[in-house]
Formats: C-alpha cells, structure tokens, sequence
C-alpha cells in the first residue's frame, strides 16, 4: 500500500525528515511512534499529498504523492490531529457536506454515528461537542468514503479511558475489514496494542522498525524478581529463562518460603529509551 525510499523533506533550509525508507502491507496497522516535534504529523502530510516538496520517492496506493489527482482521495480517510468540523454546523450537517466531496457512495451515515455512539447527538451542533465527542466524529468522518487506507494522527491523544477505548475498537473494527491504517502516537500502550508494526521516529529518522514484540523481545528475556523472609526481608531477581538454574528459588518454592514473585517484561517505551535515549513524551 505504501512505499517510502529515501524520502528526505524540509520546512525550512534544515532537513526536518530525512532519507526515510520504509513500505507498509495492505491491511496492517503501521505506527509512527515518536515525542513531539518528532516529524510525526509531517510524514503522514507527505503520504496524504499535503506537502509535495519532498525529495525521494513516497507511493501511496499506486500513485506517487507529489503528483496527486483528486482521485488519490477516494481511497485514503484522514482523521487530523485536530478536529476539521464546522462548528456551527450538525454532525450529520458535516458528515454529508463531506460525503459530497466524493464520487464514491457514501457508507450509511447513520450507522457511522451509531458506531461512535453519537446517534442521540446527531443533530446537535459540533459547537456544542465534548472533545471526546469531537474526537469519534472526526474519525467516523475519515471512513465515510469507505477508503483502503485510514491515516489517523493522535486519535486517542488526550481522550480519557472510555473514549479511549471506544476509539481503539473503532479502529480495530477497520482493521478486520482489511483496511491498511497509518497511526501516529505519543502513546506507547496504544502503540503496542494496535500496531503490526511501528517505527520509531526522532529528529526526522526512523531509528527502529519492528513489530513492538520484537522490539520488546529485544531488549532480553523477562526478570522474575522475588523475596523471601529470613530474619529480614531479602530480595532477588532472575532472567525468567533461567529460573530452572537459580538454586535459591529452587531452595525456597521447595520450602515454601516465598513471600512474593512477580515478573517485569520490558516496555516499549523502555526500548525506546534505550535506542534514542529519550522518552516518548
Ligand atoms: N509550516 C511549517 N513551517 C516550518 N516549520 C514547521 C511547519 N510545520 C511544522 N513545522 C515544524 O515541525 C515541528 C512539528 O513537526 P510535526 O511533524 O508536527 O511533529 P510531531 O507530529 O512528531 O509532533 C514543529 O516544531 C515545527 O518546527
Ligand atoms: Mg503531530
């Protein structure tokens, strides 16, 4: 669906992104995962024919960006960072202004604002939305056209766990249908959780490119840590594929002296401390 190679783009006469190569399957959840100001927002404004003065190549479902018709936009759903609505208007006001813009039949809108549990708020102006409620009509807005790929910047960022999770399903749901959804986040949970793969991107570069498994896995096997009373309590910690080797647990299940176990695996953004240095915020 999409094929980066040595793609390099700048705002000003410093390059902001640069010789990026990476291409995405149909069908799979693609993260950019990065801190602010990372290139994140930039990258996918280059995918969706936004910013064309790129150098390198960036192909997005057979067509090469900067050379764009109108018809690139049949197949590809934006959901931006912030919400794109009239504000004096409805939702189902917006949802058909927008579905007029396509050649395409629009999918029942209806049934989209019943997906994002706004059915009792259809009518209402956008003005008088929550952010939560914003946040799932600006996404049901990028699958009206029913397009092949979703590019969704931030789409849980600052939304509380229910909104959250009603978006994460949302997209999950698009998912099944075999659509390709480019994802780009801050949020390192919803990253693991969602994407087949994701891309660490700092300072313009990918610095890392796997499933978040892999990454995980990466960093070395899980650490079994453990205490036990004797006198006082004592503490340890064991890599969990080597548990059968540590005599003193052994010792202590065989006596049933343990007082707690518990198992840490590393997290993605553990990983990506250790690969950029920083944090994901
Ligand atoms: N139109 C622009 N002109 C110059 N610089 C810009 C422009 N738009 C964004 N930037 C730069 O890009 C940075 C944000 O990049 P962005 O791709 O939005 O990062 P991210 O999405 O990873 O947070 C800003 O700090 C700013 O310096
Ligand atoms: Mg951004």
């Amino acid at each position: 669906m999409i094929q980066v190679k040595n793609l390099s783009f700048s705002y000003t006469k410093q390059p902001f992104i640069s010789d990026m190569s990476f291409s995405v399957s149909s069908g799979e959840i693609f993260g950019f995962l990065g801190p602010s100001g990372a290139g994140k927002s930039t990258l996918q404004k280059v995918l969706i024919g936004m910013l064309t003065t790129y150098q390198g190549s960036a192909i997005v479902n057979g067509v090469e960006c900067r050379e764009r018709t109108k018809n690139f936009y049949e197949n590809i759903g934006v959901d931006f960072e912030f919400s794109t609505m009239y504000e004096k208007l409805t939702a189902k006001e917006n949802l058909r202004f927008f579905s007029s813009l396509y050649e395409k039949k629009s999918r029942p809108i209806e049934q989209l604002l019943e997906k994002a549990g706004l059915e009792h708020d259809a009518d209402k102006r956008v003005s008088d939305y929550s952010k939560g409620m914003k946040a799932r009509l600006n996404f049901i807005k990028a699958l009206l056209h029913d397009p092949l790929l979703l590019c969704l910047d931030e789409p849980t960022s600052g939304l509380d766990p229910t909104n959250s999770r009603v978006m994460k399903d949302m997209i999950l749901e698009e998912k099944a249908k075999g659509k390709t959804i480019l994802l780009t986040t801050h949020n390192m949970q919803d990253a693991a959780e969602l994407c087949d793969r994701v891309a660490f991107i700092v300072g313009g570069k990918i610095c890392a490119l796997d499933s978040p498994h892999k990454l995980i896995m990466s960093k070395g096997a899980t650490t079994v840590t453990y205490t036990w009373m004797e006198n006082e309590e004592h503490s340890a910690s064991c890599p969990l594929d080597c548990l059968s080797a540590d005599e003193q647990l052994k010792r202590l299940i065989a006596e049933n002296r343990l007082q707690s176990i518990h198992s840490s695996e590393p997290t993605l953004n553990d990983i990506f401390m250790d690969l950029t240095g920083r944090t994901l915020l």
